[in-house]
């Protein structure tokens, strides 16, 4: 893998959106982006951050047919002292890295991606939103380029990073979502891509997610592929519950996205000394433990949706109004100390944040450097 990183500047910048209004999410994308190359005889290559822009493929490539291809979603948030913070991204490319595995893409060096990540976010630190609830987000991916329509995995690969300055991936970050249960449609099953994040899990879902919109809610919440009974997780985010005083989530088991948040809300939970469940979890049980009214809280976990309180689920006939439709105090604490490490306002006592460090700083630093070592 080549360790420097090129830098191609371009001739003009873009105009950044305006931060006092709503950014919705992934609708933006910044001046720069990072390309880097695979092939078979020289591995990873050619890492540039170069102006964004379209690129150019064989319209025979991989990726237009077979859909290999695996990607990441990460963010860089900006502290009220202008330091940049990126929130557990070894946790993310040990997941890229999982998923290639699956996906027959080679392997990444995980901490030169996040040094790429660093580099890239650091030139464009000036896209890092400053309003509450805003950041910068980060989507690496991966695509198979051979221009070759035999079913084989590709031997070229492109891996690129974008930035996109975000808000809240639903409206209004914590008012509660709507979310439908699904019970046609099926999201993954067992031995196939479900735990790898990659395009056609995305894909097989756009159906049922126009469906729910079409029905008046936010997302889907998926159930098993093969009883259609246990609870999976919803589109774009894993899922809690809250029953009585302890926390379920169902339990990773090859077809559910092992999310970055879930994991982190899990240990601050155990943290905290809350007792959390990984298990098995099917809908009629849980329609049950509300009808007991033992069903305190729903929220769902992600990158893009943070923490994002449920407010009513929908199951065949059947409707839960979660929490009076309100959001639940303990996805308000969740939420709070989340974002609270993740903006530097919180101490970061798990060690879960990295600081990206900007020219300016690292020329501060070396300056400090010298200054200590003249005084020795
Ligand atoms: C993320 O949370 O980063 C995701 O990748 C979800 C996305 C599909 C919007």
């Amino acid at each position: 893998m080549g360790q420097s990183i090129t830098f191609h500047k371009a001739d003009k910048l873009k105009p950044k959106p305006d931060g006092s209004k709503p950014l919705g999410f992934g609708k933006f994308f910044t001046d720069y982006m990072f390309e880097m190359d695979y092939s078979m005889e020289e591995g990873w290559h050619d890492a540039r951050i170069v102006p964004y822009g379209p690129i150019s493929l064989d319209p025979a490539a991989t990726i237009f047919h077979y859909g290999q291809e695996v990607f990441e979603g990460m963010k860089a948030y900006r502290t009220e002292d202008k330091r940049i913070l990126l929130f557990r991204p070894d946790k993310n490319m040990e997941r890229m890295n999982q998923s290639c595995a699956r996906l027959n893409i080679p392997e990444i060096d995980e901490q030169f991606v996040i040094k790429a990540i660093k580099q890239l976010v650091a030139i464009e630190e000036k896209w890092i939103p400053n309003e509450p609830g805003q950041s910068l987000y980060i989507r690496p991916f991966i695509i198979g380029t051979d221009p070759a329509l035999g079913v084989h995995p590709s031997s070229t690969y492109k891996l690129l990073i974008i930035l996109s300055p975000v808000g809240s991936y639903f409206g209004d970050s914590m008012s509660p979502v709507k979310i439908y249960v699904e019970d046609e449609y099926v999201r993954a099953v067992k031995g196939g891509v479900g735990y790898a994040k990659t395009s056609g899990n995305y894909a097989a879902s756009l159906k049922a997610q126009t469906k729910s919109e079409e029905l008046g809610f936010d997302q889907v919440l998926w159930l098993d592929g093969v009883e259609h009974k246990y609870i999976e997780e919803v589109g774009s985010m894993n899922i809690f519950f809250k029953i009585d005083d302890e926390v379920w989530t169902p339990a990773l088991n090859g077809s559910i996205l092992p999310g970055v948040t879930r994991a982190s809300v899990i240990e601050l939970l155990q943290h905290w000394g809350v007792t959390v469940k990984e298990k098995k979890i099917s809908v009629n049980k849980l329609f049950k433990k509300a009808e007991k009214q033992q069903l305190k809280e729903v929220f769902g976990t992600g990158t893009a949706a943070v923490i994002s309180p449920v407010g009513f689920l929908k199951w065949n006939d059947k409707v839960i109004k979660v929490a009076n439709g309100k959001t639940g105090k303990l996805s308000q604490k969740l939420y709070d100390t989340l974002t609270g490490i993740q903006n530097g306002k919180i101490k970061d006592e798990l060690h879960w944040i990295q600081e990206v460090k900007t020219d300016k700083q690292e020329g501060a630093k070396e300056k400090e450097e010298e200054k200590t070592a003249t005084v020795e």
